[in-house]
């Protein structure tokens, strides 16, 4: 069931994590794709930017593009969206490749797909657009979607502030680990640290017998307990 919300006479929808993505087809300066059915069996990270040539978008794209090589061994594809057209799409990521030099990244080619959505349909089903920061813009939404085309993390940003990407890739490893493990992972957890058992929602387990039958658990109280995965 999907969540509705009125702008300027349309009904929009917002996802929501648990929920099937929506799906769409869309022409992307990579060819067409089907969303999120071209992705079956992998995680993909759908994301929207405000603008095409515009500075932070442009710090943005050069940093997904940068590290896309790790999303992809991750088992993660990117996509990206705005509310621009195809020939703008092309001709902004031609100027990035040939022109800006930044931070150490140069000749950077966009290789994952940019859709274009003058018509606002995708922008609409995905609630990236906001009428309080921009009705004619989307925010910097991120949709992280897993191998069964289920949404499983949203985050928003405004269009003023440029994406952290550590915090990006935590939360995809995160969830992978918590899916993999059947674990949950605690406040500023970094792959490698321990992680929660049981996972967070499930029935806590009395501290002592947790700790009698898992001397690698600590356990904090009968509520809290963690473990390594090594
Ligand atoms: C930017 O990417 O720099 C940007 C885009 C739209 C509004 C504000 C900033």
């Amino acid at each position: 069931m999907e969540h509705t919300i009125e702008l300027q006479n349309n009904v929009v929808s917002m996802p929501r994590i648990g929920e099937k993505a929506p799906s769409f087809t869309a022409v992307t300066t990579q060819g067409k794709i089907n969303f999120p059915d071209d992705y079956k069996g992998r995680w993909v990270i759908l994301f929207s930017h405000p603008a095409d040539f515009t500075p932070v978008c442009t710090s943005e794209f050069m940093t997904f593009a940068t590290l896309e090589d790790e999303f992809k061994s991750l088992n993660c594809d990117l996509v990206g969206l705005s509310v621009d057209g195809l020939y703008s799409h092309i001709a902004w990521l031609r100027t990035i490749k040939d022109k800006i030099e930044y931070r150490g990244m140069k000749n950077v080619e966009v290789k994952f797909p940019l859709i274009e959505d003058i018509t606002m349909d995708v922008a609409k089903k995905y609630g990236m657009i906001q009428p309080g920061e921009s009705s004619t813009k989307a925010v910097r939404a991120v949709f992280f979607v897993d191998p069964k085309g289920t949404i499983r993390a949203i985050i928003y940003y405004p269009l003023s502030l440029g994406r952290n990407f550590d915090e990006l890739k935590r939360a995809l490893i995160a969830m992978q680990t918590a899916d993999k493990y059947e674990v949950a992972t605690p406040a500023d957890w970094r792959p490698g640290d321990d992680v929660i058992v049981p996972p967070a929602g499930s029935c806590g387990v009395a501290k002592d017998r947790m700790e009698e039958n898992h001397p690698e658990m600590k356990c904090y109280d009968w509520f809290f307990c963690t473990r390594s995965l090594n």
